[in-house]
């Protein structure tokens, strides 16, 4: 079982869209995707309404999630951790406790332009357009990251 998780900072925006994406590429049986916010304010809350109106778009429901918050306990059950942008890197690898922890944290956009530390821009202010721009770098980027794991190489 390969186990993936998708991190933003409020885990309403782009981390479930992230999720729902990579989810509907890969097989149910022997991946997980979940997904997780660096701050603590949307937990237990419904993804925010223009994520799951632009994954309706493209057939995705992404109803079934509510926001978590990221904690140390993640390095240990996941094998991979994508950040969207700068600050979620540096939250996540500051709760790291050694460098395996840490080697399994990437931008998700590397996955495209590989070590350029591109960020996925928080559309969160934004209209819906940020939205359907947030949903196809994150399709391109799933993309890849399908073809590794089916290939087996997660790294
Ligand atoms: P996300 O967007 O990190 O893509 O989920 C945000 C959503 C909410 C907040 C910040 C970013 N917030 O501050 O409430």
């Amino acid at each position: 079982m390969t186990k993936v998780l998708m991190v933003c900072l409020g885990n309403i925006c782009r981390s479930p869209l992230a999720e729902g994406i990579l989810k509907s590429k890969l097989p149910s049986s022997g991946f997980k995707v979940d997904s997780a916010g660096t701050g603590n304010y949307h937990i237990g809350d419904l993804p925010d309404q223009r994520s799951i109106d632009v994954a309706k778009k493209y057939g995705l429901d992404i109803t079934d999630q509510r926001g978590r918050q990221f904690s140390v306990r993640d390095f240990d059950e996941f094998d991979l951790i994508y950040v969207m942008d700068k600050s979620n890197f540096e939250n996540v690898t500051k709760l790291a406790r050694n460098p395996e922890d840490i080697s399994k944290v990437n931008y998700i956009l590397n996955e495209i332009y590989p070590n350029q530390n591109h960020s996925v821009p928080d559309p969160y202010t934004g209209g819906l357009q940020g939205f359907e721009a947030t949903f196809k770098m994150l399709d391109e980027a799933c993309d890849v990251i399908v073809k590794k794991l089916l290939k087996g190489n997660i790294n």
